[in-house]
């Protein structure tokens, strides 16, 4: 079975690739995106290095002149996917590129998977890592100086497609304060997938009338900060940030980058010195998110509730409790267990949703995410248990987008959703299939 499925996960990549980058899957996302090219990238390192490369160099052509990296590049010509790149209209921002991408961001994984890169390739690799370090130290100076307003290190995201988990029931909140217009939308993704499966109309609005606001703002970070209606300190969005970091830092020092490497260090020391006092919530066991515009805590969990651990975060007996309240045994696997890990929202609140995009759904890179930081604090059966689920379902079903996480299902019924030939699916069953229990 397994060498069945890494031919399939190859055909997946080499079909999903466009001469020069990958696309996430076929007519649902039909162009370049951010994070899902850091998990490719990794996906083809064990394949292909110059493939792993060019995913790089072709989404750093769609970097901005702050630094700013794009959640899309759209390189390429497609009626299939909304919003497009005339709805963006990035071109009001003196600071957009030549390129046509969109106007937000994705977690910043790339230089954790730059460092990873190094991990397969070893000295070879060393070229292209000084040939890329400065745009991803670019991107990380554009974080630290525009989008941490308190100057704690925690910086925010202002749209949810920001934060990679674009439907989760912690934004519900958000959108209960907001009068968003009933703008006709022309949406093309409930075209591909079953609508049941992905964000609601009324979420979409939402999700455009910021976009529309970002416009009429020309994408200003010193406005966005000031009125955007969404300003949130995501959990995930920041551990990735301090875990690229950190390898940036490994890497600066390897390429000789002085003054870069004691400028992330200051980054890195104040990010640190923040982030467990103002996300971990006592009461859940876990990280939570922090809302910047109505000052408060959103108190729920999701999948993101973990990342903290690859960023090295907690304390040791804090992860012990982590671990032991949700994921062994515990609050995400349920009783018996009755759940594959890791459900993206808390299975036990009223808003789960096992089938319905990041409200309830299994998916690979968050299982992977939280795998790395298990194996980090030592954690290694129950890491073991998350890439024993994740390898599972990919078996049962394929490279599907995500899974649902019910163990018990009627017979017959099929647990991937979303699109099919999903790209970072495959690419990180590529990587898990090569890592052991330690
Ligand atoms: N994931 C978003 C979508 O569904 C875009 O980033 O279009």
């Amino acid at each position: 079975m397994t060498s069945d499925l890494k031919l399939l996960a190859q055909e997946v990549l080499e079909g999903n690739w466009q001469d020069g980058f990958t696309i996430p899957c076929k007519g649902l996302y039909p162009f370049q995106w951010n994070w899902d090219s850091g998990f490719i990238a990794l996906g083809w390192a064990h394949l292909d290095m110059e493939r792993a490369k060019a995913e790089f160099r072709s989404l750093l052509k769609g970097q901005w002149s702050n630094g700013f990296l794009p959640h899309i590049v759209f390189h390429n010509e497609a009626e299939s996917y909304f919003p497009g790149p005339e709805v963006w209209d990035v071109g009001r921002s003196p600071d957009a590129p030549q390129a046509r991408t969109s106007g937000i961001t994705q977690p910043p994984v790339l230089g954790y998977i730059l460092e990873l890169l190094y991990e397969i390739s070893g000295e070879p690799l060393l070229d292209f890592i000084d040939e890329i370090f400065p745009a991803l130290y670019a991107w990380h100076h554009y974080f630290y100086t525009r989008r941490d307003p308190n100057k704690e290190g925690l910086v925010y995201i202002c749209h949810n497609w920001e934060a990679g988990t674009d439907n989760t029931p912690v934004w519900d909140a958000v959108w209960e304060g907001l009068d968003s217009p009933e703008y006709e939308l022309n949406r093309r993704d409930t075209q591909h997938v079953d609508a049941s499966n992905r964000p609601s109309n009324r979420e979409y609005q939402h999700y455009i009338h910021l976009v529309e606001l970002f416009k009429s703002w020309d994408y200003d970070d010193v406005q966005i900060a000031e009125k955007s209606p969404f300003l949130i300190q995501d959990p995930l969005f920041n551990s990735l940030l301090i875990r690229s970091n950190e390898s940036l830092i490994h890497l600066g020092k390897r390429i000789g980058k002085d003054v870069e490497v004691a400028q992330l260090q200051k980054w890195q020391a104040l990010s640190k010195a923040h982030f467990h006092k103002k996300l971990f919530s006592e009461q859940r066991k876990a990280y939570v998110y922090f809302d910047l515009r109505a000052n408060r805590r959103l108190d729920a969990l999701s999948s993101s509730s973990f990342t903290p651990l690859l960023a090295g975060i907690p304390d040791a007996e804090t992860a012990g409790d982590i671990v032991k309240t949700h994921l062994d045994k515990g609050r995400f696997t349920g009783v018996g267990p009755s759940y594959f890990l890791c459900p993206s929202f808390d299975p036990e609140s009223p808003s789960f949703d096992p089938k319905r995009y990041w409200r309830g759904p299994v998916w690979i890179n968050l299982n992977w995410l939280i795998y790395q930081g298990l194996n980090r604090y030592g954690f290694n059966k129950v890491a073991e248990n998350v890439r024993r689920d994740t390898l599972a379902l990919l078996e049962e079903c394929g490279f599907y987008e995500y899974f649902d996480p019910r163990r018990d299902l009627d017979p017959g019924h099929f647990r991937g959703y979303g699109g099919n030939h999903f790209s970072w699916s495959a690419a990180l069953y590529l990587d898990l299939i090569r890592r052991k229990a330690l």
